[in-house]
């Protein structure tokens, strides 16, 4: 990664991630055909669809759409482990799936995925009467599922993947489950839901919400097109953010408001940012972003707002040296049990590139005003560790190399060649 001048011109982002998932894993428990376009290219969702495969789902990629033959709430025996690879996402959501089936199902996952908690979705769906074994609550995990009976949850930790993971679950269940989540967590599981035809019932309780599902109920087939991932967009963003004099065009972005909340953050931070062509599609907004860099003021990132920017976290903290009063980030302790120890992994890098960094454990503070040189950085396996620092390369004296930066693959693969494009030098 070179410095660069500024950042200008337009970028198209590939389908959103955790719609993505979703969207797989409901239209392949949904009668009748679905077809989805602009579906994510990254190996996270190719995952889902590929679990998907082994639960006896047929689904064809056609001029880059997949159409998908949903079997209905049953699904098939699988004869092979569900390989989640490096994806959360995938074993948490589709174990709520696989607990109401009539089978055993393993799910297996890489080396980072072995390592991370899955406790917060054995617990709950043990309660509802499925059979869990895993290693000390880390994958490989062996269901063995069947009648599930709703429940009544509070989710101790605030995380859309178990909230989801329950839903689904809630609907394979007999009765109606009833789930709390502490903080508000993105929505996608709740409006995707609704757009294959389920009814459920959702309240905001003080920070966080509850939601209601009744068990039992068919889901249809849908046509949609994914929205532009704005967690991709975020490092777009905030390397236009580094520029003052820089434009950015986004077209097709995903615009739903508890995924939105970075555009706030950048903006009181100094990027201007406008929204055009708002439209709604199944249920999540769209629209065309348009931003410009200005000047790059501090933040401070804590309680709700660190759950609400999770994935984001990684590039605001990338690009915090270059902010005017720097950026601390509090309460965000689930960063550490991400695809890497990000808390970790983004203070040796910066640390690596010359930047004072405060290393806590449950955030980062980061002073401001700071200049960093290139370096041989790691991206730690992770995807998003990888783009952040090709961001925060952009702004630094000299060249920046990151090991492993083709785990970006995982949620965008073309982004070194999208970021190229929109980069002046
Ligand atoms: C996701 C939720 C977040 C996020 C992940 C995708 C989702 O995880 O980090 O990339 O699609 O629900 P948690 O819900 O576990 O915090």
């Amino acid at each position: 990664m070179r410095p660069a001048r500024t950042v200008r011109g337009s970028v198209r982002l590939p389908g959103d991630k955790s719609i993505s998932h979703r969207y797989a894993m409901l239209a392949g428990i949904a009668e009748g055909q679905s077809r989805l376009e602009n579906y994510s290219t990254g190996a996270d969702c190719a995952s889902s669809l590929g679990c998907m495969r082994s639960l006896g789902v047929e689904w064809e990629r056609k001029d880059g759409v997949i159409e998908v033959k949903g079997r209905g709430l049953a699904l098939a025996a699988p004869v092979v482990a569900l390989d989640c690879g490096n994806s959360g996402s995938t074993m948490r959501m589709l174990s709520g799936i696989v607990a109401g089936q009539k089978f055993t199902s393993e799910m297996v996952g890489d080396e980072s995925l072995s390592r991370r908690p899955m406790e917060r979705v054995i617990k709950p769906l043990s309660e509802m009467g499925a059979r869990i074994a895993s290693q000390q609550g880390k994958p490989p995990l062996q269901i063995t599922g069947g009648a599930l009976k709703a429940i009544e949850y509070k989710m101790p930790v605030a995380s859309a993947q178990v909230k989801s993971c329950l839903l689904f679950a809630g609907l394979l269940a007999e009765g109606e489950t009833r789930i709390e989540e502490p903080m508000r967590t993105r929505d996608h599981g709740e409006v995707a839901l609704r757009a294959f035809g389920v009814k459920l019932d959702s309240k905001s309780v003080g920070q966080g919400s509850e939601v209601r599902i009744r068990g039992g109920q068919r889901l249809r087939g849908i046509e949609a097109s994914i929205p532009g991932d704005l967690s991709s967009a975020a490092f777009f963003l905030c390397a236009a953010a580094l520029f003052p004099g820089s434009a950015l065009t986004i077209p097709n972005l995903l615009m739903n408001p508890t995924r939105a909340r970075l555009l706030d953050i950048l903006m009181q931070m100094g990027l201007r940012v406008s929204v055009t062509q708002i439209e709604e599609s199944h249920g999540e907004m769209v629209g065309t972003l348009q931003v410009e860099g200005g000047g790059l003021k501090g933040t401070t990132i804590a309680g709700a707002d660190s759950a609400a920017l999770i994935d984001e976290i990684p590039v605001l903290a990338a690009v915090a040296p270059y902010t005017q009063q720097g950026i601390e980030v509090r309460d965000a302790k689930e960063l550490r049990v991400k695809e890497s120890d990000r808390i970790a992994s983004v203070a040796t890098n910066l640390r690596l590139m010359g930047a004072q960094v405060e290393e806590r454990e449950d955030g980062l503070r980061i002073p401001g005003g700071q200049t960093l040189h290139g370096a041989e950085l790691d991206s730690f396996g992770d995807h998003r560790i990888a783009m952040a620092f090709a961001v925060a390369g952009l702004r630094a004296r000299g060249d920046t190399l990151i090991r492993g930066a083709e785990s970006a693959a995982i949620s965008y693969p073309g982004f070194f060649e999208a970021l190229e494009v929109v980069t002046e030098r």
